[in-house]
């Protein structure tokens, strides 16, 4: 299996990680997700422009252009022969030995490591929808940050795991942030609710697309902080992300949302979703 390894496409089984390296020992890093259908990637500016500015927020160098990395990446997707996959891009703080949580110096490289992995698209699942429960969001405050230290989000996601749950939707102090590797958002007469960006959640790709999406169809989105209340008495709940695309929740705790199909709102955004992948990417296979 090719991998990108810093400026390099190597097999795997060259990749040698050190034990001081900061991701491995302090999870200071941070990464992206990003989709390819068809052998094209689909927001690859949008989803670098993020790298970039979460290494910003982070003062860690990134010793790449956007086009040296969307090179790279577009290296990878070819010698992979990947059709339909998530590229998994991170670049940690490098190797500085001994550890201390100071950040290393200029002279100490960040170490870039990529991998592609074939994963359809599930669209029984984005027909059948997915079940959720609700949690205390116990992450940190620069949520913003797509960064490599997500055990706060893999707690709640084993959480719900436990309860025979896909997702885990998030709220800080009664207020509804998003789900452990999701946006979330509702829909209540005919309007979208969703939290606005800013620390507490990532600012999704996915979240800006359907955005778009939805101002061409006419649906109206309010960016607002909503209450756990108003999630519950939604009329249709979905999340989204790189991987689910626009998933309809059809579960919250104990309550069903709808028994066979998601509500209008959820479809037409997945719809509309599904033309922009193919706008970009050319035809997906009909199911
Ligand atoms: C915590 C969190 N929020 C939101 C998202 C959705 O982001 P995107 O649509 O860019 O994949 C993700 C994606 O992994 C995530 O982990």
């Amino acid at each position: 299996m090719k991998v990108i390894w810093n400026s390099e496409i190597v097999d795997r089984s060259e990749v040698t990680i050190d034990p001081e390296d900061r991701g491995y020992q302090f999870g200071d890093g941070i990464y992206e997700v990003i989709r390819a259908y068809n052998k094209e990637f689909f927001c690859l500016d949008e989803h670098l422009d993020r790298f970039f500015s979460s290494a910003e927020k982070i003062e860690m160098h990134v010793p790449y252009t956007k086009n040296e990395l969307k090179h790279l990446a577009n290296r990878l997707l070819s010698e992979t022969g990947v059709n339909t996959g998530n590229l998994y891009l991170q670049l940690t703080r490098g190797v500085a030995s001994p550890r201390n949580h100071m950040y290393p110096d200029a002279s100490v490289l960040p170490m870039l490591t990529g991998t592609f992995t074939e994963t359809e698209r599930d669209q029984q699942m984005l027909d059948k929808g997915i079940h959720t429960i609700v949690t205390e969001d116990i992450r940190w405050l620069k949520c913003d940050i797509k960064m490599i230290s997500l055990l706060g989000n893999i707690m709640v996601k084993h959480e719900a795991h436990k309860k025979n749950a896909y997702e885990a939707i998030l709220h800080r102090d009664g207020i509804v942030t998003e789900c452990s590797a999701a946006n979330v958002a509702i829909v209540k007469n005919g309007v979208i609710h969703t939290h606005p960006d800013g620390n507490l959640i990532l600012p999704g790709i996915t979240k800006l697309v359907w955005k778009r999406c939805a101002e061409r169809l006419g649906i109206p989105v309010v960016e607002e902080p909503f209450s756990l209340d108003e999630l519950y008495n939604a009329d249709e709940i979905f999340c989204s992300s790189t991987t689910m695309e626009v998933m309809p929740v059809k579960k919250l705790d104990n309550k069903v949302f709808f028994s066979e199909t998601a509500g209008s709102v959820t479809r037409k955004l997945q719809e509309a979703y599904k033309a922009e992948i193919e706008q970009c990417c050319g035809k997906l296979p009909v199911h």
